[in-house]
């Protein structure tokens, strides 16, 4: 969590920092700040809040200088607040530093800075760093580079940082390990970024910083890259972004989520391009071909994800029994990492992540990968950390998912997970060659379906006005939708705050349905398929209790509209592939309900889109 942007150029810098900063809140929005390099002198600006509001403090001020550094955060050592914010200065006044991460082993170094007299204005693990480095700056007599470099040896926890002398502003000093960092390389001058959003219109040209590597950025010099603990050069491996501005704007949406929930029928096109070839009868996807020996022969998948991307594994786990025939864990990745599971070299570990940079996805594929697992990657963000780590993957291609609840990321990694499944269940000879192609056929006419969908949207804001003031609700699902009952859920409670659960339909006797009284919604997911009946006594068995239920249904149902107080329609489709339609009305639902709560849909409180600390 928490954003980073740096600039070193001809350019006045404040615009290009202010902007960066504002395509990075996703990453963490409670305060901001910038420092700028003007008249030989550090100027600060720092707030509490959106960065709109360091911004308009800030241009009542003198903000003409050509470099500086800046930060978006979400609080991790010390509350929100003016001082917690970043830049942070050295008690010299000499150094400014932002940083994204955690330094675990702050209480020592700080202790260690005490007694050496220094004083902090900040609760903050960051301030520690930057004095950290001036005290082994001072004690070395050197230059920052190597003061840095040094000083990081003695860190322990997880980094991107940016650091620069007031008397060199021109050279800024970047280090990485386990938070990411992307170099923008322009003529005459570079952008430094969590990601490479802050500075799409200036270039195309980045270079991703490995874990363990720190680098000069200046202007006219070519990057210096080198590792931390060796001070050896490396070179670093220009990439082409492919990525254009258009993608991360909100294009007449009020909210990036609405824009991504209406992209998802473009997003799945896009995720099938090139390897849905539904008319030749054939998947192809390079990253599977590459291993499908190791596929073929597994005797186990475990996927590994946090969150939504949790609950998309969840739903592969289903995909992946019926259409290959595959044993299939599906595991948190903070409990996997920690849990000293088994993991043998015949196992595949597939990590699924939007953002490619989730602490704990990422801990533990390093973990699999070290056990002898072959690790593949799903993520959405190209070049991202996971990315980079996996031994092979395939890319989701949604385009940049802003808004914090991931909508379209998640139905375009059920297609990646879906294509898998059905290209596995071939390899593994599970299919005869006319199911296989029916399977294909339906899958790719699934955007269409998911257009239908989106054509209810006026009943589903009318329902939204119905259950707004609700203060709990019960999501039910079975089979292949009892994670998409987990992700409505979820969606519900992390945009509108109201208190809500997903359950296995059946599990509902078992204990939730004490719950149940007048003043509880239940969204009940219930395609017609071979669950349906049960469904049906699930609904009775809520109205029997006077819940109030909300039914997605397929088209036609009449059993279940009769009992339940409301139905959302799907077009009819397979049941395997009913989650990327059931999901789409309870998304819609949950957006109208935050809307109309006044809630800040697109920057939830306490949440950020990256989760780069564990
Ligand atoms: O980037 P990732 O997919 O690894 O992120 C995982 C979760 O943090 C993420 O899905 C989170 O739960 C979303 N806010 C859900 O909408």
């Amino acid at each position: 969590m928490c954003g980073i942007v740096g600039y070193v150029g001809d350019r006045k810098a404040f615009p290009i920092l202010v902007n960066g900063l504002k395509r990075l809140e996703y990453r963490g929005y409670d305060s901001s700040g910038v420092a700028l390099s003007q008249n030989g002198e550090i100027t600060l600006f720092k707030k509490q809040g959106m960065v709109k509001e360091m911004e308009d403090h800030a241009l009542e001020h003198d903000t003409s200088g050509s470099s500086g550094i800046a930060h978006t955060r979400w609080a991790t050592h010390g509350e929100p607040s003016d001082e917690n914010s970043h830049p942070h200065l050295s008690n010299s006044g000499n150094l400014v530093l932002v940083h994204n991460g955690i330094i675990e082993n702050y209480q020592s170094l700080k202790k260690l800075l005490l007694d050496k007299g220094y004083t902090f204005q900040s609760e903050t693990d960051t301030e520690i760093l930057v004095n950290l480095i001036q005290y082994v700056q001072e004690q070395e007599s050197c230059e920052l580079r190597k003061a840095v470099r040094l000083a990081l040896t003695q860190v322990v926890g997880a980094y991107a940082i940016c650091i620069y002398d007031k008397s060199y502003p021109e050279d800024i000093v970047v280090a990485k390990l386990g938070s990411p960092l992307v170099i923008g390389l322009g003529v005459n001058e570079k952008f430094i970024g969590s990601d490479a959003t802050p500075f799409l219109e200036y270039t195309k040209e980045v270079i991703y910083l490995e874990d363990g590597e720190m680098a000069s950025v200046s202007a006219t010099e070519d990057l210096d890259i080198r590792l931390i603990d060796t001070n050896k050069e490396v070179d670093g491996k220009i990439h082409q972004l492919e990525m254009d501005l258009e993608s991360i704007e909100k294009g007449g949406y009020d909210y990036f989520m609405m824009k991504e929930i209406y992209e998802q029928p473009r997003a799945i096109y896009d995720t099938f391009r090139g390897r849905l070839l539904a008319d030749k009868g054939m998947i192809k996807m390079s990253g599977l071909e590459e291993y499908s020996d190791r596929f073929r022969t597994a005797d186990r998948i475990i996927i590994t994800a946090c969150g939504t991307s949790w609950h998309s594994a969840l739903v592969a786990e289903y995909l992946f029994e019926e259409f290959a025939r595959v044993p299939v864990e599906v595991e948190y990745g903070s409990e996997f990492r920690y849990r000293n599971p088994i993991i043998r070299k015949n196992d595949i570990i597939i990590a699924i992540s939007q953002s490619g940079e989730t602490a704990d996805t990422l801990a533990a594929i390093k973990m699999a990968k070290k056990a002898g697992a072959l690790v593949f990657g799903i993520c959405n963000v190209p070049g991202s950390t996971i990315s980079r780590e996996a031994h092979a993957g395939a890319y989701t291609h949604a385009g940049p998912e802003i808004g914090v609840a991931s909508t379209k990321a998640f139905t375009s990694q059920i297609t990646v997970l879906t294509m898998m499944a059905l290209e596995l269940g071939k390899i593994r000879g599970e299919f005869s060659t006319s199911e296989y192609r029916a399977l294909l056929r339906e899958l790719s006419v699934i955007p269409k379906k998911i257009e239908t969908v989106l054509e209810s949207i006026d009943l589903i804001e009318d329902i939204a006005t119905q259950y707004k003031d609700a203060t709990n609700a019960l999501y039910l699902g079975r089979g292949v939708n009892f994670p998409i009952a987990l992700e409505g859920a979820l969606k519900l409670k992390e945009i509108s705050y109201i208190h809500a659960e997903g359950y296995p339909a059946a599990e509902m006797k078992h204990g939730p349905i004490a719950l149940i009284d007048e003043n509880m919604p239940v969204f009940v997911v219930a395609p017609n398929n071979g669950h349906y009946e049960k469904l049906v006594s699930n609904v009775q068995e809520v109205k029997a209790r006077s819940g109030k239920v909300i039914a997605v249904v397929t088209k036609g149902d009449t059993e279940i509209r009769n009992a339940a107080d409301h139905v959302i329609e799907i077009p009819e489709t397979l049941e395997a592939l009913t989650p990327l339609l059931t999901v789409v009305p309870l998304q819609l639902l949950s957006y109208f309900i935050a809307v109309m709560r006044g809630c800040d849909v697109d920057r939830p409180r306490n949440l950020a889109k990256s989760v780069t600390v564990e």
